[in-house]
């Protein structure tokens, strides 16, 4: 026992900070970071979001800066969401040519051409009822079989592959559907191919889980639904092995890349889609109230904002995590960028 005390010592190769960093296993670099950014109408706009603190609202004349500052950092992609002017049951600003994703799209793409433009595809932003997809209302019902109020899946993908087609007519790079809507990625792919789109890959929010972490980017994006709730289309929080399934049916559908959302949670979901589709990128989200939660402690004095971050996000990678959507990326990216100096970390 005592002669294996002297052999056997781990510490030796955490004595210093470049020992550290050369048997280092995971790397967060901030080549794996995505900002996401909210859009809104107006002029010289730059509303914070009071449960994000650090995070805006921004109207188009002014994202330009906004994304030469992103792109100066080293991040290479943002996430679009756009809060629309006036809302109603199909959300018709959501395709658009003026509307407010597609402005800002072509804003971002000549400012900097090389920051990559990926867009949140969903109708909860711009419906008046704040749901996911079209509902099942009027008289007579759509759908007589169908629940008052349910959400009606597949009049719902013809508009979800109009958004796409026209987030892809104004120069986004990547479309990322969120609805959790059966058949989403199938409609998009379709919609897309048939205007020659076929360049454009589709990051699917393949499993999205009905969470309370996302109160905060209700208030951001102004897409609480004005009554019930997600459950009868996102992830129930208690699944796993539905995970998988989720995953491979949005890549028999042609998904290029997957998430996971929300991140912290859902770190053996991660591991475990990561495990079986090693050959697919897979993003995960680290969403608002991830955000909030850090925010509040280290404003707080509770936790060291820059650590907590930097673990929580070294975290996601080790799970499995290819590239991390997350609202502290600017800060990340900062963080990152210091630490490589000699003698840290
Ligand atoms: C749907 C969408 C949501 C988020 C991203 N896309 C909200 C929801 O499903 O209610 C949440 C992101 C976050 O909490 O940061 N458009």
């Amino acid at each position: 026992m005592s002669s294996l005390l002297n052999v056997v010592r781990t510490r030796r190769l955490r004595s210093t900070p470049e020992l550290r960093r050369l048997v280092r296993e995971t790397q967060l670099d901030t080549v794996d970071l995505v900002y996401p950014l909210f859009l809104r109408h107006g002029q010289g706009v730059k509303n914070e979001v009071p449960s994000m603190p650090g995070v805006f609202q921004w109207s188009v004349d002014r994202i330009a800066e906004e994304a030469k500052t992103i792109a100066d950092l080293g991040i290479p992609a943002v996430l679009l969401f756009g809060i629309p002017n006036s809302k109603d049951p199909i959300g018709l600003e959501n395709f658009a040519g003026d509307g407010i994703v597609q402005r800002a799209i072509r804003a971002i793409k000549s400012a900097v051409p090389k920051l990559i433009v990926i867009t949140d595809i969903c109708l909860c932003e711009y419906t008046d009822h704040g749901h996911c997809g079209l509902l099942n209302l009027g008289e007579p019902l759509p759908e007589p079989n169908l629940p008052e109020g349910y959400i009606l899946n597949d009049a719902t993908l013809d508009v979800l592959g109009k958004v796409a087609i026209s987030h892809a007519e104004a120069g986004a790079d990547i479309v990322a559907p969120s609805g959790m809507i059966d058949g989403m990625v199938a409609a998009i792919r379709q919609a897309l191919d048939q205007k020659r789109y076929q360049q454009i890959p589709i990051l699917s929010y393949a499993i999205k889980y009905s969470s309370s972490f996302y109160g905060p980017f209700r208030d951001a994006a102004d897409s609480s639904p004005s009554f019930g709730d997600r459950h009868s289309h996102q992830m129930d929080s208690a699944n796993t092995h539905e995970a998988l399934r989720e995953a491979r049916i949005d890549l028999d559908e042609g998904a290029d890349m997957l998430m996971v959302k929300p991140a912290l949670p859902y770190m053996d979901v991660i591991y475990r889609v990561k495990q079986s589709y090693q050959e697919i990128p897979l993003a995960v989200y680290n969403v608002s109230g991830e955000y909030a939660m850090i925010k509040a402690a280290s404003i707080n004095g509770w936790l060291d904002e820059e650590r907590a971050v930097l673990e929580l996000l070294s975290g996601l990678k080790r799970a499995g995590a290819d590239f991390i959507i997350t609202y502290h990326a600017k800060d990340a990216a900062r963080w990152i960028e210091e630490n490589k100096e000699p003698g840290k970390t």
